[in-house]
């Protein structure tokens, strides 16, 4: 009985105050599962272009496996977190694979995404809680969807301050958020616990909870810990890594630029498959003397979740290119069409005036 009260509190909430979203709007699993794999670390505002690009430029999972990796990366750029790129595109051959007898042989009339809890989740790139989005959001499954605002509404509605991200803690607020789901409306119940984490019971509280509609049942509030709410397991430290890259510009007649790029190859490091101008990394600290004081020279510092990366871009205006292994030549005006990192993307607009175009 207090779950129907939750219920009603909380939809009330929701017909009111949800954002209209465009996958929301659908029910096609496929596009469900794409704004999902977007906004795993990405911002709606940000992820909102990125997913209505993929779903024009490939509208069917069937598009999207006979793309190039390649292109599937360089429609990505930007996002970060490649290895969602990488497996969305695995994904999508791996359903089309498992289907292509049936469509060829008539059998099937289409290709279609998985249609069980246990299928979708054992696509990569998809753990509990896209598992349980799309099957909530696609099919109206009863499975949780777990996602950073539904642990904090959990945690504060409960008063929970074990961590959530440990073994330990997922298990427990995987066993309240069972007892707690509505599974004669998982859509529903989904969508609005989650929007109302991120748009209401927000980190930082101010005087939300005044007029939370959840406010006389909500322990964290009764007990005054909501804002404390919900806690983390201590990170680990952040890895500083020195990067020098340099950036060579040959300039031909007619005002035609060439530069020496690289792709990253090694698949346990960041940015697998990107391409990024020749760097060396060091193992410490650079010293000032290493760097030739003639050429321009730029300082960026880039933070990832494990990794803060300090790195120095160094133009080097060149007659003649010098020879590095496992690099190539491109033609400046062609660098638009590899997948960049993000940082080479940061360190091309520092330092437009002074680079080609
Ligand atoms: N973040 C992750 N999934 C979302 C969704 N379906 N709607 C809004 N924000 C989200």
């Amino acid at each position: 009985m207090l779950n129907s009260l939750i219920y009603n509190r909380l939809y009330t909430w929701y017909e009111i105050n949800h954002r209209i979203l465009p996958w929301r709007e659908t029910e096609d699993p496929y596009f469900i599962w794409l704004s999902e794999i977007i906004l795993q670390q990405t911002r709606v505002a940000q992820g909102m272009e990125y997913y209505l690009r993929f779903i024009a430029r490939w509208p069917k999972v069937e598009d999207l496996a006979a793309a190039d990796e390649a292109e599937v990366l360089r429609e990505w750029q930007g996002l970060g977190y490649y290895s969602r790129a990488r497996n969305l595109h695995k994904a999508s051959q791996m359903i089309v694979s498992s289907q292509k007898s049936q469509v060829e042989s008539g059998e099937q009339s289409a290709y279609s995404f998985p249609k069980t809890f246990d299928e979708i989740r054992a696509l990569p790139g998809i753990g509990d809680y896209t598992a349980g989005a799309i099957a909530s959001f696609a099919y109206n499954l009863p499975y949780p969807a777990m996602d950073g605002n539904v642990y904090r509404v959990v945690a504060r509605l409960l008063d929970i301050d074990e961590p959530f991200d440990t073994t330990a803690g997922k298990k427990r607020f995987h066993k309240e958020i069972e007892l707690l789901l509505d599974r004669a409306n998982p859509r529903l119940f989904n969508s609005a616990i989650m929007e109302f984490g991120a748009l209401y019971c927000t980190p930082v509280l101010g005087d939300a909870c005044e007029t939370c509609p959840l406010n006389e049942i909500c322990l964290g509030h009764l007990h005054n810990t909501a804002e404390l709410l919900p806690v983390r397991k201590p990170r680990p430290k952040v890895r500083d890594r020195w990067f020098t890259y340099h950036i060579y510009v040959q300039v031909k007649k007619e005002n035609e630029a060439y530069t020496l790029i690289q792709r990253r190859e090694n698949p346990k490091d960041i940015w697998y498959h990107l391409y990024e101008f020749p760097y060396e990394e060091h193992a410490d600290e650079p010293t000032t003397e290493m760097t030739n004081a003639q050429s321009p020279m730029t300082h960026i510092v880039h933070v990832l979740s494990h990794q803060k990366i300090h790195a120095r871009f160094i133009v080097h205006r060149v007659q003649k290119m010098p020879e590095i292994p496992g690099t190539m030549l491109i033609r400046w005006d062609d660098l638009d069409d590899y997948a960049l990192s993000r940082l080479t993307l940061r360190a091309l607009d520092t330092m437009r005036s002074i680079l080609p175009r």
